[in-house]
């Protein structure tokens, strides 16, 4: 039961015939719904969203206890309930003296010394100190892990391409497919090649079975004594990191209240030091540090995290929106859209309250969406016309990190801000109509308008915009899920399919019986005769 969302419901129940267009274009809009931040504008204005709608959801926050939570998990309290954890990812970012405390203990001095490690770690491998068994230098890194373990350096050694500049380059390995590292390896040589094995708890069944494929690689290459200079370590787990063959000398610790979609800031993130250098990642750090501080101090009002995720409930809650589309018109966060979607929806996408008891209102949105312009040449046609409402994020630079000689970067910005326009205008049939278009075409050119969407817009993708960015969208989804009441640090909808996935394997290798139901079995049967035929 709550209030606050029953008068989001009337209210939004009045907003029927709100025209986006008009709300747009009445003055003052810009005034109290664009937001600067550390020189980001992320511009609200086309929202379906008036000044009242920004009041009743802001008495949501404050009736859920938005702030109370958020000030919790900067405390180090076990936030995560159902682990009985802590979720202090901020501290891996943390730049200040303030100490941050996990069951009363400061953990600042263990994350600045993993730090420090990380640091010349990269000072070795960037000045020729770490080389491989055979004395070359090594110029290439392979992270080998899956989920936060992957997604998270990835997407950010994508966006930060143009800081390649240590002379090493980064390669991702996720995926329990062969072809995966098999096509990863084919261009590398392994004389020059280090692999950096990151799973938290470093039992994951995917990441284990390449690593120990990759380490059979430099062995065939270099022999058994090579694996000490091809493979690092990033686990909480010090005991299975030694049972792999991996020396702890060579591990870089994390703690189990880091989640593993909120990772990329502790030393998972060493294949981005790795690629763009120590400082660089510093500077992401910082930028995150930067977005913690605004998360912590800015009232609801003035806050952008938590407005971002107060609209992300009122569309789910009171439009039915069941999908949200991120947009990145910046080739270098073509990731993002991946990276969000475990972000969000294994944070989010959960049925249960901290209580124990069913939810009754919609949870996380299905996040999707591609690099801008592309996806207009392909899915944007659904949501000019589509008959469901997909609110959108919209993510675009003032300047591209590469200068063009020709129109290609305003281009960009051009079809970005059109894009945006022209979901929240439409076209209606007068309008199509005076165009000349023939009576019996015109309804199919009509385009509702009324889509809503937000523009993130900065001036460069940097380390530090980037770690900003995307301690923006952390501070969203914990402020999505406080508003739930669901726990958004763990993610035990997953563990089924593990179970089962350890049940039918034996039966496909031919060391146990075929197990799982009637359609599994069949399959596998399948699988069987297709590979004898
Ligand atoms: O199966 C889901 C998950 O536990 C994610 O939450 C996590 O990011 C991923 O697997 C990888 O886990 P690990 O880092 O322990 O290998």
């Amino acid at each position: 039961m709550s209030h606050a969302l029953d008068a989001l419901s009337d209210h939004r129940d009045a907003l029927n015939d709100v025209s986006l267009a008009a709300l747009c274009d009445a003055p003052g809009r810009r005034d109290r719904f664009v937001h600067s931040l550390d020189g980001m504008t992320v511009d609200l204005s086309r929202h379906l969203a008036t000044e009242e709608t920004l009041g009743l959801l802001v008495a949501l926050a404050r009736e859920r206890d938005v702030e109370r939570l958020r000030d919790a998990m900067f405390a180090g309290e076990p936030v995560n309930t159902t682990e009985h954890r802590a979720a202090l990812h901020v501290a891996l970012r943390n730049q200040s003296d303030r100490p941050m405390l996990v069951d009363g203990v400061d953990v600042m001095p263990g994350v600045r010394d993993v730090l420090r490690r990380m640091q010349a770690f990269c000072a070795a491998l960037h000045g020729g100190d770490w080389r491989g068994a055979t004395g070359e230098r090594i110029t290439d890194v392979v992270n080998i892990g899956i989920g936060g373990s992957d997604l998270g350096p990835r997407m950010a050694t994508e966006a930060l391409r143009p800081w390649w500049t240590s002379g090493i380059r980064a390669h991702f390995v996720s995926n329990v497919d062969p072809s995966h590292l098999a096509d990863t390896v084919a261009s590398l040589d392994p004389a020059r090649t280090l692999f950096i094995v990151a799973s938290k708890t470093f039992g994951t069944q995917e990441t284990l079975a390449n690593a120990h494929a990759a380490r059979s690689w430099i062995v065939d290459a270099l022999g058994g004594d090579a694996v000490e200079r091809h493979f690092v370590a990033v686990s909480t787990d010090a005991g299975r990191v030694a049972a792999f063959g991996i020396d702890t000398a060579n591990m870089f610790e994390f703690w189990d209240w880091v989640g593993g979609r909120y990772s990329m800031w502790s030393a998972i993130g060493l294949s981005i030091a790795a690629a763009i250098g120590f400082d660089r990642f510093l500077d992401m750090l910082e930028g995150a540090h930067g977005m913690d501080a605004h998360f912590r101090e800015a009232a609801p009002e003035q806050n952008v995290p938590m407005l971002l995720g107060l609209l992300d409930c009122w569309y789910r809650n009171c439009w039915g929106c069941q999908s949200r589309a991120v947009l990145p018109y910046d080739q270098h966060l073509s990731m993002l859209p991946a990276y969000l979607q475990q972000l969000e929806m294994e944070s989010n996408g959960k049925r249960t309250r901290l209580d124990g008891t069913p939810t009754s209102k919609g949870t996380s949105m299905v996040v999707w969406g591609a690099p801008g312009t592309n996806g207009q040449h392909s899915f944007h046609q659904m949501l000019h016309q589509g008959t469901t409402l997909v609110p959108c994020d919209f993510l675009v630079a003032a300047s591209s990190c590469e200068p063009s000689p020709d129109a290609r970067g305003d281009m960009l910005i051009a079809n970005c801000l059109a894009q945006a326009e022209a979901l929240a205008r439409g076209r209606s049939l007068e309008e199509v109509i005076e165009d000349g278009t023939p009576p019996e075409l015109a309804p199919h050119k009509v385009m509702p308008g009324n889509r809503p969407s937000t523009t993130i817009l900065y001036p460069r993708l940097d380390p530090k915009r980037l770690g900003a960015l995307i301690a923006m969208y952390e501070h969203r989804v914990f402020t999505q899920g406080a508003v739930w009441g669901i726990d958004s640090f763990d993610q035990w909808g997953v563990e089924l399919g593990k179970v089962l996935a350890g049940e039918i394997l034996p039966g496909l290798t031919g060391e146990g019986p075929v197990s799982g139901d009637a359609v599994s079995r069949g399959l596998a049967a399948e699988v069987a005769a297709m590979r004898e035929s």
